[in-house]
């Protein structure tokens, strides 16, 4: 497993396959499915596309259902590694709100790692809003943390199991609507090539991910587990915005959010709260996933009965069959 390999190379890290040292990473001989992926599924529209290679929705011959695919090029470099990464951290990191491994399989030129398929990324959702607005994609209270509260379940998950997802963000959570104020939405995690295990006290040093997510401590290079909880923040401030809160690395440095009434009227004080235990630039003031579990706001479900302002009229229905067509992009 990666697991072993990286817990003593945390924090010597180089450039290259960011600070882990997966043995051998052409070697898929442990994949334990190894079958011909066309022979059991038929391939579909293309979903996404990443630095990898792309993911598709594709049809389980024997049953109809729908899955995703996400499909590795084996002729770029890394990428076999990358999918024993993702398949590895996801077979062992099972949880509700992460998205399931259903299928693994290998052929000369690709690696495909068969999932559940879901409608749409938070980036779409939030923009369908906001199209829906003809403004920016202010979130309600309500669905807001609905959507939070299944985010950081993911990422307390992992957090319990020193794991550093470290490309938290709204392209990586995936939602069964397109309309994301729905009550009955499911959020799950995604994209677990860039996660690493991290024992307490270590440090990682790579710069990866997402800048626009990066707290100040991963521009810098010293980073651990909390980035993931910036990231979180940010995703509540987008939530509630529209817009993302750091333009570049100065902004996440310097700019202040809170002091200078960026976060939008409608925002109530549980959500201004949670933001700003997680926006806390000083990763050692910022509240940890442990902290942030005691927080009543995070963990008690909101109930289908606060949704009172939800629209079925603009239920997911008709939109998310338009959405089929387009790509989400990552
Ligand atoms: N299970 C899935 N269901 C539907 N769309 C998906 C699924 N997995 C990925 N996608 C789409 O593909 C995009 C890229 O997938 P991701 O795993 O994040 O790849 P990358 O590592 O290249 O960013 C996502 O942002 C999303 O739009
Ligand atoms: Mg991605």
């Amino acid at each position: 497993m990666a697991a072993t390999a990286d817990m003593g190379s945390a924090l010597n890290c180089t450039a290259g396959l960011p600070d882990i040292l997966i043995c051998d990473a052409d070697n898929l001989d442990n994949i334990d499915v190894l079958g011909e992926f066309h022979r059991d599924y038929t391939l579909g529209q293309e979903l996404g596309k990443g630095a990898q290679g792309k993911v598709h929705l594709c049809r389980v011959r024997e049953t109809g259902k729908l899955r995703a695919v996400k499909i590795f090029d084996r002729s770029k470099a890394k990428a076999s590694a990358t999918f024993r990464r993702e398949l590895e951290f996801l077979e062992a990191h099972r949880n509700p709100h992460i998205v399931q491994v259903l299928d693994q399989y290998l052929d000369t030129e690709y690696c495909y790692l068969v999932m559940e398929r879901f409608t749409c990324h938070l980036r779409k959702g939030f923009k369908w809003i906001c199209s829906l607005n003809g403004g920016p994609a202010a979130l309600g209270n309500v669905a807001l943390r609905n959507i939070v509260q299944q985010a950081f379940s993911a990422v307390l998950h992992l957090h319990r199991r020193q794991v550093v997802h470290r490309d938290v963000k709204a392209q990586n959570l995936l939602a069964d609507k397109l309309d994301v104020r729905d009550p009955h939405l499911r959020v799950v995690l995604i994209d677990f090539g860039f996660a690493q295990y991290l024992e307490p006290g270590k440090v990682l040093t790579s710069r990866v991910g997402t800048r626009k997510y990066w707290p100040p401590e991963v521009f810098d290079g010293r980073y651990d587990h909390s980035m993931d909880i910036f990231a979180l923040g940010v995703i509540g401030f987008l939530a509630a915005s529209g817009l993302l809160p750091y333009a570049d690395e100065n902004a996440s440095r310097t700019r202040d959010i809170f002091g200078e009434g960026a976060i939008p009227d409608h925002a109530d004080e549980e959500t201004r709260t949670f933001m700003e235990r997680c926006l806390e630039k000083d990763p050692k003031r910022r509240a940890s996933a442990a902290e942030l579990a005691n927080d009543q706001w995070l963990r008690e479900p909101v109930s289908p009965r606060d949704f009172q302002d939800f629209d079925n009229a603009a239920s997911d229905e008709s939109s998310s069959s338009d959405f089929e067509g387009s790509s989400t992009g990552s």
